[in-house]
């Protein structure tokens, strides 16, 4: 157990890191923000919403391609394997998985948020008492160590569902594969979710809902700033706005200032002039083809794909090359 003072400490390394990266982001030219300061808990709560609505397609084509594929997967995957998931939050999809994994030996969660991590893996130790859950709270997107499991397993096989893969540009999906790849080691895989290109009207309707819940994800990163670092935003004089670039092939979403203004971010004025925006997300699509590429400059071979009946996302299996 964490002591308080090491709590206190930790967050407040947090908020430092927040503060830099958030400053750095505005002073640059165009104007940023990372994404993962999205997830917020109410982020977060906003985007379990977001994975609700009719125009989000992605998340329900996932779930329909690991339900229907579960098996398949398992097989692919192969008996004996610990399972580590990267971002794994409430582990919903895993659990299709876990049901079709042969003789699974352990099952690693790996998230940021400590509370949800040992909340879900109460969860699954109760439901799946022959697989070992071993939590590791970390960034996935730093290098971390496997936990050893008390039966050795023949292979670890990395999950990484969601498309959140796409949120990074390609030369950081890259090092983020190699990492998976240097992780599992010869004989280990990567099941991974990505989103596919498609009709623009359609990419373009999941992040521009009808209900305006996507709008209120992304303004809710300046609320975030407001509260945890005193900055003084006016969220009504922002305005949501997300578009695909073909040439890029990503969704670009942004904050566009409605007025010349001056905003105070931890002691520094910051100045928007009218219409001047905010990058808060890019979101890539790809083709499986495009993606393959990708991987296997990161040493990971495409063994199998599985894709809804529309082709809107796929699932894709990957080994390590030797
Ligand atoms: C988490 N990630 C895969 C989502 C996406 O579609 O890029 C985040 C999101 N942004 C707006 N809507 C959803």
């Amino acid at each position: 157990m964490e002591s308080s003072s090491a709590i206190r400490r930790r967050a407040s390394r947090a908020r430092r890191v927040f503060l830099k990266d958030v400053l750095a982001g505005l002073r640059a030219e165009p104007k940023y923000l990372p994404c993962k300061y999205f997830y917020d808990r109410h982020g977060s709560e906003l985007f379990d919403q977001i994975c609700q609505l009719d125009e989000y397609y992605l998340t329900r084509a996932e779930l329909a391609i690991v339900d229907r594929f579960a098996h398949e997967m398992g097989e692919q995957i192969g008996p004996g394997a610990m399972l580590v998931e990267y971002g794994s939050g409430s582990s919903v999809k895993t659990r299709y998985l876990l049901d079709c994994l042969p003789d699974a030996v352990a099952y690693v969660p790996v998230d940021i948020s400590g509370e949800h991590l040992e909340q879900t893996s109460r969860e699954l130790a109760r439901d799946y008492p022959r697989i070992e859950i071993l939590p590791v709270c970390a960034d996935f997107t730093t290098a971390f160590a496997l936990p050893l499991a008390t039966r050795s397993a023949t292979h670890a096989a990395v999950y990484f569902p969601g498309s959140t893969i796409g949120n990074f540009p390609p030369s950081r999906a890259v090092e983020l594969l190699r990492g998976i790849a240097r992780l599992c080691g010869a004989g280990g895989g990567l099941l991974i979710g990505i989103d596919l290109k498609k009709d623009l009207s359609i990419i373009e309707a999941a992040y521009n809902d009808r209900l305006g819940v996507t709008a209120q994800f992304n303004l809710n990163l300046l609320r975030r700033i407001n509260r945890e670092l005193g900055a003084d935003f006016d969220l009504a004089q922002f305005s949501h706005q997300a578009r695909y670039d073909n040439a890029s092939g990503r969704v670009e979403m942004h904050l566009v200032s409605r007025q010349n203004r001056a905003v105070a971010v931890g002691g520094e004025t910051i100045e928007f002039y009218a219409g001047e925006t905010i990058c808060t997300e890019h979101s890539h699509k790809y083709t499986v083809d495009e993606f393959a590429a990708i991987a296997a400059t990161a040493g990971l071979t495409l063994r199998r794909e599985w894709t809804d009946k529309n082709r809107y996302f796929a699932v894709l299996h990957f080994v390590v090359a030797c």
